[in-house]
């Protein structure tokens, strides 16, 4: 058995590759950023053919850094920002449009439709989601009503699609050289057309938005030694290695944070932020605003579902401080900043770019800045970001609390926005609860890895997984309750305001 396992970790805003060894701790990592397209507002979309070509130099640049080969890995998993539709032509290579990304709010007319008329209570009961701009279905509809040729091509078998776990595979597996059109349950279960009980296609939902079957990938388990193929030996890992595991990045991470128990739960920091309580078996209905999803298949196990909070807009506002309003000049510099004063100067940021999604779902609300005297600062601001991130976490948790009766006692914690400590500290502040970060930061693809690695056999079960979790840093609650309960009331106040601004 080779020594490693392989990831590629296709995000949002970059691309990584990592090597993981067997006691799951990171060998080498190389990452690209890729260009977002903001075409109009509310639209954001991503070149495919930049994806892929990226995707392509950080695995070739990792391996060439490291001086290892296709040899040295046992497999590679696959992991992926979830929801992004990609429509390509399978015979050229060429996509028939931009990814349309996950936080584009083009389809909000199509997904207001659905819930006028009775079929949104169709999409919750079946696929554990709500008619919303955010999943794959409406932008599939969007780029086949909207762009030139495509229905004709696709009932021609000349269109199809797939979020990018689905591209990526295609290329990985040899493109146009009879690449593998496939997907796993986790990404399948974002799209509004998989039913969670059969975890197939279903042909109702696929009507409700005219997505014709003949476009849609194969679904398989998210670990699966044989359905995904080999790499394409002219391809990046100039060799044949086995893809043994897929499954989106949310998904990925809670597999990295080795939440195996119902019970568990991790939220990561990233573009936007994403909580997932693993539910067991079960598929757990919410009351409350959250979403169920498939949290991993391994093999021929049934299939662990989720309770998710998603959260649009957290690491991306920090983003925008940085390209926009060039307040800052790196991510970094938000905590620098942000240390400059002792508190917010009584001003909320409600970063609500695309609308609000959980546990609120306004699609109608924008970002709001509320609470500015002329005693504020760019300091404020930047605290006002950080605590954004933390605000709205904790309205996830407390939406999952509700739903399920779990009462946290300590928050796991990872993704980029974890490096930035004060950040931590005030989202332990904001909760009242400890926030406890791994030793291993980049999760996503370490849960890409472990799923890849458990398909192959190069780790035994999630027990062994277990035992590679450590912690890297605790912080505990410093406000008093008092002070914890008047921010929370103020933020509460500060979403109000967002609401109304978009039809
Ligand atoms: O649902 C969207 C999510 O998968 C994106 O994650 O880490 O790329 O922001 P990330």
């Amino acid at each position: 058995m080779p020594d490693f396992v392989g990831a590629v970790d296709q995000g949002t805003t970059s691309t990584r590759f990592m090597i993981f060894d067997h006691e799951g701790a990171e060998v080498a990592k190389y990452q690209l950023e890729h260009e977002q397209l903001l075409p109009r507002a509310g639209w954001v979309e991503h070149n495919p053919i930049e994806i892929w070509t990226r995707t392509a130099a950080v695995i070739q640049s990792t391996l060439q850094r490291t001086g290892l080969h296709d040899t040295d890995l046992a497999a590679v998993g696959v992991t992926n920002q979830r929801e992004t539709t990609v429509v390509w032509n399978p015979r050229t290579g060429r996509p028939y449009y931009n990814a349309i990304v996950w936080q584009d709010t083009r389809t909000d007319r199509i997904a207001a439709a659905l819930e006028r008329d009775g079929r949104g209570q169709v999409i919750r009961d079946r696929t554990g989601l709500r008619p919303e701009a955010y999943f794959s279905g409406g932008k599939i509809q969007w780029i086949l009503e909207n762009v030139d040729g495509v229905r004709e091509a696709a009932e021609r078998g000349e269109a199809v699609f797939g979020t990018t776990d689905t591209w990526t595979l295609w290329n990985l597996t040899g493109g146009v050289n009879g690449g593998a059109h496939v997907t796993d349950v986790t990404n399948a279960s974002r799209t509004m057309l998989m039913d969670l009980d059969t975890l197939d296609w279903d042909d109702e939902l696929l009507s409700f938005f005219g997505v014709p079957r003949a476009m849609l990938p194969r679904i398989l388990p998210s670990a699966d030694p044989s359905g995904y193929g080999v790499t394409f030996p002219y391809g990046p890992f100039g060799g044949q290695v086995p893809i043994a595991a897929a499954l989106g990045d949310q998904q990925a991470a809670t597999v990295g944070q080795v939440c195996f128990a119902p019970g568990e739960a991790k939220n990561t920091y990233g573009t936007g932020n994403f909580l997932l309580l693993n539910t067991g078996t079960d598929r757990v209905r919410s009351e409350s605003g959250l979403l169920t999803t498939v949290a991993y298949k391994f093999g021929d196990q049934p299939a662990v579902f989720a309770l998710e909070g998603s959260i649009a807009v957290t690491g991306s506002a920090v983003q925008w401080l940085r390209d926009q309003l060039h307040v800052i000049t790196s991510a970094a510099q938000s905590e620098t900043l942000a240390r400059q004063v002792r508190d917010n100067g009584g001003i909320y940021f409600v970063p609500a770019f695309s609308g609000l999604f959980a546990p609120y779902w306004r699609a109608d609300a924008r970002g709001a800045i509320v609470g500015l005297s002329r005693f504020n600062t760019d300091a404020h601001l930047a605290r006002a970001t950080l605590e954004a991130i933390c605000y709205q976490s904790r309205d996830v948790v407390e939406a999952m609390q509700e739903d399920s009766g779990v009462i946290l006692d300590v928050l796991k914690v990872d993704g980029g926005v974890t490096a930035n400590d004060l950040c931590m500290q005030l989202q332990s502040d904001i909760l009242g609860v400890p926030v406890s970060r791994p030793t291993v930061a980049e999760t996503t693809a370490l849960g890409a890895a472990y799923a890849a690695g458990l398909a192959v056999g190069y780790w035994r079960d999630t027990d062994e997984l277990r035992t590679h979790w450590a912690e890297d840093r605790r912080w505990r609650p410093e406000w008093s309750e008092e002070q914890r309960e008047q921010g929370y009331a103020g933020w509460k106040k500060a979403v109000g305001k967002a609401f109304g601004w978009s039809e």
